[in-house]
């Protein structure tokens, strides 16, 4: 597999839990797997082993070297990629001032390492890529190395995580890039006068996978398919959804290190204090511990549908509730929650940064978890709540549509904020004065199963269809 971020490594969003976790599953299964990543600056190479060095990576007319780390992981090798040119600097895809103004040549730089570690170290029967960043494997593949015997039997699996990010360059850039000007037609690499590399993924893989059945089906439509929809419809035979797992050794409220108590469906007593502890963490008042906490963890981007909560925070402020945020990105969406907790400290705290173990106590103490995104890939957060028993309130799209139903959580639909105020009124409705069907909503969530083992299987199906 290639990718840009997997945990334990490095992390900005889900991708790096699905490169974290699906590839130990395949090798429990079985499967030989290895994943090629970034040393990004602050990687720990504690444990690792250099098993490569003075590899030759040439970007365009440039001649660069890397070298190869290993690390072995629940079965998996994770070969990172030193080449600090590329790696060794703030931010994995940039910092406060925006964007690394070179991530196409970065990630060009990953993905002739990943060629090269397939030749030395780990030869894959299947390429399986992650996103634009590794978009150009499958072009190298098929531009330069078809007849190359090596590869004569490689085949190439490539996941869409997101449709919003697509790796957009100038055509000047192809040059750098080492394809040549002939790429850029409207039936190869070129999209609306620039480059696109997530086009050139699946322009150019043997199969394209997303992370959710239903996403699969709206990335063919023009509201979803960011102007890709008619390269997906035409490809859609080879396009399938499999939705991401949960990583319950990472996800569970029994074991989990981050959180005051640990708990279990059968025994709740835990996540009370769980609640408590999140509250005092959070600033917010314990005096009425009965009064419903929402939470939010989440990357603060247009995606996730802060728009809605702007649209209702006159009404949320008269609310009998408490909320807790945890995310950062664009300072609009952050200016959203900064504005509601500067109104009523009492009732809304925010936290604009990036804490992996605040977002665990967020998922174990808040009773509710709202997640109202304008479109959703998969979500794993939605599928984090359920386990610990924190009732999502979601909109109805993608991989939330798929995962959250009647039984377990409360689904708006229209996108609309009316619609969200009308689910978030259900939940507290039901909380306040249904408190044993509310509990029922919390143990049928706890129980639901969506730890990787199907999803594993359904990529091996998958590997094997389209095997060499
Ligand atoms: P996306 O990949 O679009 O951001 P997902 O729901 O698939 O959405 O995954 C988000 C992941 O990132 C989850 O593991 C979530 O806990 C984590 N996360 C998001 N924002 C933060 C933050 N500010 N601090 C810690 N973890 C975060
Ligand atoms: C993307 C999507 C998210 C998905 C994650 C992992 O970042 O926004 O919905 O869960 O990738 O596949």
């Amino acid at each position: 597999m290639v990718a840009s971020e997997a945990t334990p490594f490095c992390k900005t969003g889900g991708l790096a839990d699905v490169l974290g976790a699906l590839p130990p599953a395949l090798a429990a299964m079985g499967d030989d797997v290895a994943v090629v990543l970034p040393r990004y600056r602050g990687v720990k190479l504690a444990g690792a082993r250099l098993v490569l060095e003075g590899l030759p990576l040439w970007i365009g007319p440039g001649r660069y070297t890397a070298g190869i780390y290993e690390v072995v992981r629940d079965g998996v090798s994770y070969f990172l990629v030193e080449c600090p040119t590329f790696f060794d600097r703030d931010g994995i895809y940039g910092y406060s001032g925006g964007e690394h103004w070179d991530n196409h040549s970065r990630f060009a730089a990953l993905c002739h390492a990943a060629i090269g570690v397939a030749r030395k170290l780990f030869r894959p029967d299947i390429f399986h890529c992650h996103d634009w960043q590794a978009g150009l494997l499958p072009v190298y593949l098929k531009h330069f190395l078809h007849s190359d015997h090596t590869f004569q039997k490689t085949r190439t699996v490539f996941t869409i995580h997101n449709m919003g990010y697509q790796g957009r360059y100038g055509r000047d850039q192809l040059f750098w890039l080492g394809l040549p000007d002939t790429m850029f037609r409207p039936d190869l690499l070129e999209f609306h006068g620039e480059i696109n590399l997530l086009k050139g993924g699946i322009l150019f893989s043997d199969a394209i996978t997303t992370v959710s059945p239903t996403y699969a089906k709206e990335i063919q439509t023009v509201e979803h398919g960011f102007g890709l929809d008619g390269l997906l419809r035409a490809r859609g035979a080879s396009l399938t959804g499999i939705l991401n797992g949960v990583d319950y050794k990472t996800w569970s409220p029994e074991t989990d290190p981050h959180i005051a108590a640990p708990f279990t469906s059968e025994n709740l007593q835990g996540k009370r204090e769980c609640k408590l502890d999140l509250l005092r963490y959070a600033g917010l008042p314990t005096d009425r511990p009965e009064v419903p906490l929402i939470g939010i963890v989440s990357r603060m981007a247009a995606q996730k549908g802060f728009d809605l909560i702007a649209a209702i925070a006159a009404d949320l402020v008269h609310w009998d509730i408490r909320m807790t945020v945890l995310g950062s990105g664009e300072s609009v969406y952050e200016d959203v929650f900064r504005g509601l907790a500067a109104a009523c400290p009492e009732k809304f705290s925010i936290s604009n940064n990036y804490d992996d173990a605040l977002a665990h106590k967020i998922e174990a103490g808040a009773d509710m978890f709202l997640m109202p995104s304008r479109y959703e890939p998969c979500g794993l957060n939605q599928m984090y709540s359920l386990r610990y028993g924190t009732v999502p309130i979601v909109h109805a799209t993608g991989g939330l549509d798929d995962t959250i139903d009647a039984n377990t959580g409360f689904k708006f639909s229209p996108y609309s904020p009316e619609a969200m105020l009308g689910a978030m009124r259900d939940a507290l409705n039901m909380y306040w004065k249904e408190p044993q069907r509310w509990k029922a909503l919390m143990v049928e969530g706890m129980g639901r199963d969506h730890s990787w083992g199907s999803s594993a299987a359904a990529y091996r199906r998958l590997y094997k269809s389209i095997a060499g």
